[in-house]
């Protein structure tokens, strides 16, 4: 299996040849690393070996943060293939290979990136959160990499459907009429179509699912065929809690971003009703909402900064009050929680 050289271990053997940026041979296949070997890949810039396997995925740790760039590649991979016919499906699956060595490589995801995108964008960039999203609940429930590349590809293009919805129901401020909501409901099925006509047989079925089935929900009450439990992939069912997740937890033109705490506690609460519970243990398990460094703004009014983690309730870890610099651990101050993250427009103001 693929591994980032930083997760190379000494002892481990080569499934494969590695080359240098020159087209060099670096290594032979077979070759049991050493310390030596797996310096001198890292001196070369190697970022990726094939080594034998199996090596558990969930014993890697989310850390560093998930690159801008790899996330924004990402998302312009995906508008080409929504604009141009000729792109294959290759090229998405390509990104979504990029977006899990990156998660794999330990890079921290960080949330309500799709603040930065403009309107237009949104989509995409959603799109792409759903994709990382669905990728570390998959990690976390121990999938094997085939499989979490079916599902990168299957949450990626999840919401392709809405490419065909005109943008002035998608992106109106008010509440939408009857019609236009039924406008909206028809994009997993016109999704489905499109990649069904385009792609056929190269798009693995269990990702073709995930684009017909992301609204589906537990309880029948989804759409577009109101599918219930056992009938809805788990795949879909992951896609669904990463979707609705990254959509609450960001903000719309039609309303503010509900605070990372409260969906949370909305997922927990639909457990079994709304959403699989499955899926939405592996997602919650895998969420950092509030990385240190983070500005927040208490429900006390005052403004803090995030200085630890609290691994068994990310929704209370420590913070330093400004300006009086003191710490609040707001596992034990039970009357605070968190109203919402400051961007740094808000950070601004604040400070002028
Ligand atoms: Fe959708
Ligand atoms: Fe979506």
């Amino acid at each position: 299996m693929k591994l980032p050289t930083t997760y190379l271990k000494p002892g481990m053997k080569l499934e494969k040849p590695v080359y240098g940026s020159c087209g060099e041979l670096l290594l032979n296949r077979n070759i049991v690393l050493t310390k030596r070997y797996i310096e001198a890949l890292k001196k070369n810039n190697v970022l990726v070996v094939e080594v034998e396997g199996p090596v558990p995925l969930k014993e890697v740790e989310v850390k560093e943060e998930l690159s801008a760039a790899i996330r924004a590649g990402a998302m312009q991979q995906l508008y080409s293939f929504v604009n141009r016919k000729d792109m294959s499906i290759i090229s998405i699956k390509e990104s979504v290979e990029v977006l899990l060595e990156e998660i794999l490589s330990g890079r921290e995801v960080i949330d309500q990136l799709v603040d930065l995108c403009s309107l237009d964008m949104y989509t995409f960039a959603h799109s792409v959160d759903v994709c990382v999203l669905s990728l570390l609940a998959g990690i976390k429930l121990g999938f094997k990499r085939e499989k979490l590349l079916a599902l990168g590809v299957g949450a990626i293009l999840h919401d392709l459907g809405k490419t065909l919805i005109k943008p002035e129901i998608l992106n109106k401020p008010g509440k939408l009429t009857q019609q236009e909501f039924e406008a909206v409901m028809t994009h997993p099925l016109k999704g489905w179509k499109l990649v069904e006509e385009r792609e056929g047989d190269a798009i693995h079925p269990r990702s073709k699912k995930i684009i017909l089935n992301h609204h589906e929900r537990y309880d029948g009450s989804g759409y577009p065929r109101k599918l219930k439990a056992g009938e809805i992939d788990l795949f879909s069912a992951i896609c669904a809690v990463s979707d609705v997740y990254n959509a609450m937890t960001t903000d719309r033109v039609y309303r503010k971003a509900f605070p990372a705490h409260e969906v949370y506690e909305m997922l927990l609460a639909s457990c079994n009703s709304k959403f699989d519970k499955e899926a939405v243990n592996a997602l919650l398990s895998c969420i950092k909402p509030y990385p240190v460094g983070t500005m927040v703004k208490l429900s006390n009014g005052k403004v803090a900064c995030v200085v630890s983690q609290n691994d068994s309730l990310p929704f209370r870890p420590k913070v330093k009050v400004l300006p009086s610099g003191e710490i609040c651990d707001l596992e034990r101050e039970l009357s605070v929680v968190i109203e919402k993250v400051l961007s740094p427009e808000e950070m601004r103001q604040l400070i002028s």
